[in-house]
Formats: C-alpha cells, sequence, structure tokens
C-alpha cells in the first residue's frame, strides 16, 4: 500500500490516518444519535429521507477525514456532489467515499446502524478495483470497527478515552479484538432485503432453498447484517427487485467498500452477474444489487439468477 510520508518521514498511512480520524469521531456520533431521531425535512442524492443523525454523522466525517492530509477528494451519500480536498487524486491522493450514518431507518427503533468507508486511489466514481482499504464501524451494544486493506480483515472494539490512556490524545482507545478476520467455513446465517412480493421469481427460488439451510438475521441495517455474515457465516443480500433491478444500495460508498471487505475475508460478492468490484459506474450515486458471503452461496446465487 503506497504510504503518503509525513514531512519527518513518517510511517503513517493516508489509509491509517483515515482510519484514525473515523475511529475518533465514533464515539461522537454514537453520543449524538438520541438528539437526532428525526427527519431533517430534506432528501439525498438517492432522493431518500435524511434523518438529522445522517446530517450530523455526515457533518463531523466530512470535516475530520477532508482535513487528512493526502485525501485529494470526498464523496458521501448525504452530498450531491465530491467535495475537493486538495491533492490530485490517484497519483499520491486518494478519495474518500462514505455513508456516514447506514441504516437510518433504525434510530426511531434503536436498531444497530454504521458507518462504511472506501479509500479509492482514482478519482470517484471508480470501481471497486481501486480501493486500497475499506472498512466500517458498527453502532451496536459494542462500537466495533472493522478495516480492512491488501493484508486483510482485522476488528477493533472503539472506546471513549475518558481516563486518558491513549498516547496520540484521540479521546478513543481502539483495541484489536481480531486481527484475521475470516468468514467461517460453515454458513449459518441469511439476510435478505427489499420484500418478498417485489423480488423476483429466480430470486425467490434461491431464497426458498436458503431458508431450509440457514438462520433468518435481518436487522435492516447492511453493516449490522454484513457483521452477522461476517462473524457467524452465510450470505446477505439486498437483491434486485422487479420494481427496481438495481436493488437500494449504493455502489461507491455501500456496495464496494462490503464487497471489498467481504472477499478480503474470504468470502465472495456479486451484482447477481459480475463480481460488484468489476461493477463499472457512471454516478456517485449508482445502485447495485449487492449479494455477499461464503464463495459457495454466491456462487449458487449467481447460478439462480443466470438460468
Ligand atoms: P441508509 O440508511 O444508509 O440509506 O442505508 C439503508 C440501507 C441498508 O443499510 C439496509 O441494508 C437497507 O437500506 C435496508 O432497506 P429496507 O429498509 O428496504 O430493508
Ligand atoms: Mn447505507
Ligand atoms: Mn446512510
Amino acid at each position: 500500500m503506497d504510504d503518503a510520508r509525513d514531512a519527518e518521514g513518517g510511517a503513517e498511512s493516508v489509509v491509517d490516518a483515515v482510519f484514525d480520524a473515523v475511529a475518533a469521531i465514533a464515539p461522537e456520533i454514537r453520543a449524538a444519535l438520541p438528539g437526532r431521531r428525526v427527519e431533517s425535512g430534506t432528501e439525498n442524492a438517492s432522493g431518500e429521507t435524511v434523518m438529522a443523525g445522517d446530517l450530523y454523522a455526515d457533518e463531523l466525517l466530512g470535516e475530520a477525514i477532508t482535513a487528512v492530509d493526502g485525501v485529494g477528494s470526498f464523496v458521501s451519500e448525504e452530498r450531491e456532489t465530491a467535495v475537493d480536498a486538495g491533492g490530485s487524486v490517484g497519483d499520491g491522493a486518494y478519495a474518500v467515499a462514505i455513508d456516514p450514518l447506514d441504516g437510518s431507518s433504525n434510530l426511531r427503533s434503536n436498531n444497530a446502524m454504521g458507518t462504511v468507508v472506501g479509500v479509492y486511489d482514482a478519482p470517484l466514481p471508480a470501481t471497486g478495483r481501486d480501493l486500497v482499504a475499506a472498512g466500517y464501524v458498527l453502532y451496536g451494544p459494542i462500537t466495533t470497527m472493522v478495516i480492512a486493506d491488501e493484508s486483510g480483515v482485522r476488528e477493533e472494539v472503539v472506546e471513549s478515552d475518558a481516563d486518558g490512556n491513549d498516547a496520540a490524545d484521540s479521546g478513543v482507545t481502539r483495541t484489536v479484538v481480531e486481527d484475521d478476520l475470516r468468514l467461517p467455513a460453515d454458513p449459518t446465517v441469511y439476510g435478505f432485503g427489499g420484500r418478498v412480493p417485489d423480488w423476483p421469481d429466480d430470486f425467490t427460488a434461491y431464497a426458498r432453498e436458503i431458508e431450509d439451510e440457514l438462520k433468518l438475521r435481518y436487522g435492516g441495517a447492511m453493516v449490522g447484517d454484513v457483521n452477522q455474515v461476517l462473524t457467524y457465516g452465510g450470505v446477505f443480500a439486498y437483491p434486485a427487485l422487479v420494481d427496481a433491478p438495481d436493488g437500494k444500495l449504493r455502489l461507491q460508498f455501500e456496495a464496494n467498500p462490503i464487497a471489498y471487505i467481504v472477499e478480503r475475508a474470504g468470502g465472495a460478492a456479486s451484482d447477481g452477474r459480475i463480481d460488484v468490484l468489476d461493477v463499472e459506474p457512471e454516478g456517485l450515486h449508482d445502485r447495485v444489487p449487492l449479494y455477499v458471503g461464503n464463495e459457495a452461496l454466491i456462487e449458487r446465487l449467481d447460478a439462480a439468477l443466470s438460468d
């Protein structure tokens, strides 16, 4: 991975600095959620209702990420266009795409939510092959962060550093609880988005098979549902729907980062035809069907949808 050495030749890479910034902010986002469970009255570029929590997370993360030396461009689910952060992406600077608050419809019901981050070495929109790292924060009973780069996947617990243990004075302590996160070989859970009547017949047939084999775990936030698959093995899908053939999830800041993480954890990621990471985007907010999980389950999915 390319290192943007600071003036003193410091070892911190741009990627490390991006995830340091995200980790430092995670407790602030979490603490702000109780007061931001209402609709903001605005819609985002995807035409979806934006919650007050979405806007606040986007504001904090946008400020912190664009301030990272070596980040040249910033894209967010909550912003129509890319933010120029200085530095030309692709030759030493990186482009960062985020979903500041994933699953914000879970704010009212107090269920898990997350923040998704993709670090690209190319101007956006880009394919997932241009990712150099990806990760997510999961605001569950515990705040955890999963980070994938070319060396593999790790999981950290992120806690507010009330008693000032953190040497870097970031305000948080980060504890690696798994330094080589891999999908379990034997799948256990599945979670499929959308409404059953809206599923195309070929996906419905696949879902019926999976329902006979695995346990249903669907919480309405991609990050929480994917984290279950990474923990227990299985398959997560937000499928193509009869009236929405591109599904719901956005390629740049949801599908690509999750596909990158799952593939580096030994799994597979498909849009129903090809590897998600090979999907050529047209716009920053393109949607794409997303199927991720154990390789054998995704191979069966691809076969089921190609019949
Ligand atoms: P976001 O809150 O960032 O718009 O993402 C919500 C997404 C994703 O987290 C989840 O998998 C999906 O929406 C759930 O959609 P349904 O409510 O249709 O199940
Ligand atoms: Mn989302
Ligand atoms: Mn979101």
